[in-house]
């Protein structure tokens, strides 16, 4: 089982919305996924609508360490997509794990009950540091975080998000290496030379970097994403082609190009599902 978790210091820059958009195109293409809301602010819990609801949730899982799976995952409508739903709406779990010895560990301690059954955990944070994202982090094979192309949010990422994983390299000392950073732009208008400028300067600043990239998939800002979280819908099953007018690619494309560049081993089940998707 991969573990990937959607990261950023900063709010508001598309983590739920990659975590649900690339979850659902990956349920699509027959990969198991189990989804984790680690944000009190459950909006990725109620992206999808859900086919079966757990009793439990996040908080069961990292409070109390409950990890039978029937009591703690629910089912979306989204075959092939499971969640654990975030149910900590007071925030407790990230005074609860300041306070824990294993605190920013536990979560990489609890997963092996779920290896078996899921070939992707996929993990949405809240847009601040906090004890809960250092947790996620810790666990993850990979971190992945959106970014918007703004001058603010570029210097928010060296303050926030590049401090954090540099304050996590002490635990190489106990054996525990800080994932790889993967740096996605999001909400991209590609006619606007400001955006241009800020993702060159981006992608030429990590250029020799060894554990942080940029990935060269780039995901427009566009109504469809807007769309697809109203509809409650994976956004490749609602733009499934690029429209005449428009130069950007349609969010399918966009979407199966990112979930390559990040899981290059599941390439032919997730290109050959262009016809799932443009035969509904
Ligand atoms: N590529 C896109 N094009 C258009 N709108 C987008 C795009 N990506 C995200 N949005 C919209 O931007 C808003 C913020 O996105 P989202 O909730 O995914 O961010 P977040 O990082 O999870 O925020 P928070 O830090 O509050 O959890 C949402 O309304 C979402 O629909
Ligand atoms: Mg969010």
């Amino acid at each position: 089982m991969r573990v990937v978790s959607v990261v950023s210091t900063k709010g508001g820059v598309g983590k739920t919305t990659v975590a649900a958009n690339l979850g659902g195109l990956l349920a699509d293409a027959g990969v198991r996924v189990l989804l984790l809301d680690l944000d009190s602010q459950p909006t990725l819990s109620s992206y999808y609508a859900l086919s079966q609801k757990a009793d439990a949730g996040a908080y069961e899982l990292i409070a109390l360490n409950l990890r039978t799976p029937a009591q703690i995952i629910s089912r979306t409508v989204i075959a092939g997509l499971d969640l654990i739903l975030s149910n900590d709406d007071q925030g407790r779990l990230n005074t609860l794990l300041l306070h824990a010895p294993d605190g920013r560990l536990r979560l990489r301690n609890l997963l092996d009950n779920l290896r078996l059954n899921y070939d992707l955990l996929l993990i949405d944070t809240q847009g601040a540091r906090s004890v809960l994202l250092e947790m996620a982090i810790l666990a993850s094979d990979l971190a992945l975080s959106p970014i918007t192309p703004e001058m603010l949010a570029a210097r928010e990422l060296h303050r926030g998000t590049l401090k954090l994983l540099s304050e996590l390299e002490p635990f190489r000392l106990l054996g525990i290496t800080p994932p790889p950073l993967r740096l996605l732009l999001n909400q991209v208008n590609a006619i606007r030379v400001d955006n241009r400028m800020i993702i060159r300067g981006l992608r030429k600043t990590f250029a020799g970097a060894t554990n942080i990239s940029v990935l060269d998939t780039v995901i427009p800002d566009r109504v469809a994403y807007l769309n697809a979280a109203s509809l409650g819908l994976p956004v490749h099953r609602i733009e499934t082609r690029r429209s005449r007018e428009r130069r950007s690619p349609s969010a399918l494309e966009t979407m199966q190009a990112l979930a390559i560049e990040l899981f290059p081993k599941w390439r032919e089940a997730i290109s050959t599902m262009t016809r799932c998707a443009e035969a509904q």
